[in-house]
């Protein structure tokens, strides 16, 4: 059977590396072509070293795209947003990683994103959480793969939506990797200035804040901290319930939830140094852990704290999008995501 042919924009990237590395592995996909406009005719190994062997391809500028069943663009915000219509015409299906197309309310895009060239088109887009919208995602032909923060953010308290558990303000407190940064360099991602922080570089609001309320219906006030890791991200939500509330009601909710989600793991031990979800153990794969604890404050309240763990490029951005990609074409859900992980990292 013929293999279906995946390019990626902005395949010099982290992300976009992730998606080549991802789509060499995949069973139903063939590589077209990357783009890289600052490493044009560059090997793709030479920027993505751990393709060596896996791939002879070279970087092609972004003019030079040619047709392709999908596409798949790894670009910082605003590139879609202008680019969309000429994309359409080239591909099938479109995944985007930016969040150009992630808001659904054309008012909230601008607000987040600046001006929005093409808002029509915000509607047509499925928003790229399997575990939310996989009956939508069946056949789609663009979206929107969800924002690391917010994926895991939306994991760790869909359960208390789904199952009416909690007061609606929810206070999030994320800590994340330098790789969510992106490959480009700056001031404070140089190593001397970035190395052992615990930095809270976006104190009080995030964009990723905006999908997490559309997505919950909740609203959410979020802490960003940029900590000592390359890869992953950890989200700590609390909330308030007035009733009672005890483990075994959380154990429900969110096994009832996730209990046949092939990758989201409800992760919660007595004994162990791994009792609930931590980043690193989720590197390179495509797993959402998910865990709660519950605090009963004495004063009629009930306190929810909710985790999760990811990795950024993969459950948060490229393993995340191809999973979306996998619905959508009608491919297994998990084909070319199987990676275990490994320990210890
Ligand atoms: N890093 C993460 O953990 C993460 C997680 C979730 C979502 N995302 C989102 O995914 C997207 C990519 O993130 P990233 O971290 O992979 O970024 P990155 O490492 O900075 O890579 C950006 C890529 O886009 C290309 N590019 C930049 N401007 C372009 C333009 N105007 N036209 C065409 N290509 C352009 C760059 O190559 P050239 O400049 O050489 O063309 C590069 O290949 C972003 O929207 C980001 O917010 C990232």
């Amino acid at each position: 059977m013929a293999m279906t042919r995946a390019s990626v924009v902005g395949g010099s990237g982290y992300t976009g590396g992730e998606l080549l590395r991802l789509i060499e592995g995949h069973p139903e996909l063939e590589l077209g072509q990357a783009t890289s406009r600052s490493k044009e005719r560059r090997t793709v190994a030479n920027t993505h070293p751990n393709l060596r062997g896996a791939t002879d391809e070279r970087f092609v500028h972004p003019d030079d795209l040619e047709p392709t069943d999908v596409l798949f663009t790894a670009t910082p915000h605003g590139y879609t947003k202008e680019q969309l219509p000429e994309l359409q015409e080239l591909a099938d299906v479109v995944v985007d990683l930016s969040g150009d197309y992630r808001l659904d309310d054309p008012a909230a895009a601008e607000e987040w994103y600046g001006e929005h060239p093409n808002t029509e088109l915000l509607e047509e887009f499925v928003y790229g959480v399997p575990e939310l919208h996989r009956e939508e995602m069946k056949d789609a032909e663009l979206i929107a793969s969800a924002g690391c923060n917010a994926t895991a953010g939306i994991l760790a308290l869909h359960p208390l939506v789904e199952h009416d558990l909690v007061d609606p303000r929810v206070v999030l407190d994320v800590k994340t990797s330098s790789s969510a940064g992106g490959a480009a360099a700056s001031t404070a991602s140089h190593h001397a200035e970035r190395s052992r922080v615990v930095r809270p570089y976006a104190p009080t609001s995030h964009r990723h804040q905006a999908e997490i309320e559309q997505e919950t219906n909740l609203d959410v006030d979020i802490t960003v901290h940029a900590i000592e890791m390359v890869r992953g991200l950890s989200v700590t939500a609390h909330s308030y319930a007035s009733d009672s509330l005890e483990e075994k009601d959380l154990y429900k909710a969110y096994r009832g939830t996730y209990g046949d989600e092939p990758f989201v793991r409800v992760v919660k031990s007595r004994r162990g140094s791994y009792r609930y979800p931590e980043p690193k153990v989720t590197e390179g794969t495509n797993y959402a852990d998910v865990g709660f604890a519950v605090d009963d404050t004495g004063d009629g309240f009930t306190r929810v704290v909710s985790f999760s763990a990811l990795d950024n490029m993969m459950k948060g951005a490229a393993g995340q999008a191809v999973q979306c990609m996998n619905i959508a074409l009608g491919f297994p859900e998990t084909a070319g995501l199987e990676f275990q992980g490994m320990h210890p990292v």
